[in-house]
């Protein structure tokens, strides 16, 4: 084997090829945990450094390495270099960790970031009582958008008398019971005291494996973010292309592909309001700062594109979906929707009835990445139609998660699918 063919052996590995998320209420330790892993504090934001909170998703990549000498879970590491025997590790595989907010009010966030996610890391604080409401909420958002691999971190088990993590213990395996988080393993650690983190990526190695993808499929890219990279006070004629950052949940996309971009541009013309797709092409590919000839799913990709940037300035764009022109789902302005709606808001302390859907309410309602609010125009017991404010790109069978305000905040009261 040439060593050529060797080094690109390796560099395979340092691509994102799963996306975890990181899930649950409120300072339960979600991006302390994804620094413990990754090594970087996702929370780049301004307001999110000032406040300690997550605001928006944040990513931040892992490689996973295993020793050959070391047995069980200690094989198991973030690491290049193994610390016990001051070997070489294997590189397993890199994953992206899509750090969630926990905060009650940013609940289409985590909804969104959940539509990225082929597993979970749903972190729960052993020094609160089991389930917060977020603990509860969280997973019902996992519930919805189809994430079954999931992995239960019992964190900050420094913070509370081994009597108390076992009683903890106790209630969160009573919580999952009867729940798509039956099943899961509870790893007992302290991100920060970076307590039993082998135990929880040998774990995570096991539970949430890459899915297999077939690249052959047509590319849909869910789009979280967009910018305009160009910095004020550029030379005219240098300017870069709009650049969109999403998810790849099928297919590949390779430099020079022509996409398209739903539901686009809104266009107000002669009083009209109408949308218009964007075509565009990919003159660069980026993941984990790395320049790639062609990206698959796992992990955001940037896509460089030919787009004038003011086009992509400030998430603009967020919430579309980009695929090969004429290969996208239709954007719909009005949806039909089955609901499957919950009896009580789980999202809240106190407990409120979940009421049918009545005609003329407002709604908000979250499609992977997109998220748009709406009148119900017809509402019968099981389904309802209703008129979006933002068109989405969407087809029959897709889930929809539904939040309703009340007492001026958007809660989560069950899910849907689009007839
Ligand atoms: P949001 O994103 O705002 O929901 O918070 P989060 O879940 O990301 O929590 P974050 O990682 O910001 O941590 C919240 C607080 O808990 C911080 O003060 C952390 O230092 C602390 N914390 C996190 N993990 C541990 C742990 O393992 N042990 C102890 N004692 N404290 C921890
Ligand atoms: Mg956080």
């Amino acid at each position: 084997m040439s060593e050529f063919y060797l080094m690109n052996a390796v560099d395979e590995k340092l691509i994102p090829e799963a996306s975890i998320g990181t899930v649950g209420h409120v300072e339960h330790g979600k991006t302390t945990l994804s620094q413990a892993l990754s090594g970087k504090w996702t929370g780049t934001h301004s307001e999110e450094q000032k406040r300690g909170l997550t605001i928006k998703l944040g990513y931040a990549d892992v490689t996973v390495y295993r020793c050959e000498k070391c047995e069980g879970f200690e094989a198991y590491s973030t690491s290049p270099k193994c610390l016990k025997h001051l070997s070489e590790s294997i590189a397993l595989r890199t994953i992206s960790l899509v750090d969630a907010p926990g905060h009650e009010t940013l609940m289409a966030t985590v909804l969104a970031g959940a539509a990225l996610m082929d597993g979970a890391l749903f972190v729960i604080a052993a020094n609160q009582k089991c389930p917060q409401p977020q603990t509860r909420e969280h997973l019902m958002a996992l519930n919805i958008t189809g994430v079954e691999k999931i992995v239960i971190v019992q964190n900050k088990i420094d913070a509370v008398p081994p009597e108390k993590v076992k009683e903890n213990y106790d209630q969160i395996k009573n919580f999952v019971s009867g729940t798509v988080a039956e099943k899961a393993p509870i790893i007992p650690v302290s991100a920060q005291q970076r307590i039993n983190l082998d135990a929880l990526i040998a774990t995570i190695e096991q539970e949430i494996p890459t899915p297999k993808r077939d690249p052959k499929k047509n590319p849909k890219m869910l789009v979280v973010r967009t910018f305009d990279v160009n910095k004020p006070g550029f030379v005219p004629g240098k300017l870069s292309g709009g650049v969109l950052g999403g998810s790849l949940l099928q297919g590949e996309f390779k430099i020079g592909d022509e996409i398209e971009i739903r539901p686009g541009l809104k266009i107000e013309r002669e009083n009209k309001i109408f949308w218009e797709p964007l075509f565009t092409k990919i003159s660069g590919l980026h993941k984990r700062n790395m320049s790639l000839d062609k990206a698959g799913p796992g992990g955001l990709v940037g896509l460089m594109t030919e787009l004038d940037p003011a086009l992509t300035k400030a998430d603009s764009l967020a919430g579309s979906v980009v695929g090969y022109p004429g290969k996208l789902p239709s954007v719909l302005h009005k949806l039909h929707i089955e609901t499957d709606l919950m009896e009580t808001i789980i999202g809240a302390e106190e407990s409120i009835k979940v009421d049918n859907i009545r005609t003329n309410e407002p709604l908000m309602l979250t499609i992977g990445t997109s998220r748009t609010v709406g009148v119900v125009t017809s509402a019968r017991k099981d389904d309802f139609e209703i008129s979006l404010k933002l068109p989405v790109c969407v087809e029959k069978g897709n889930r929809v998660a539904i939040s309703r305000q009340i007492a001026n905040r958007w809660r989560l009261i069950g899910s849907g699918l689009i007839k």
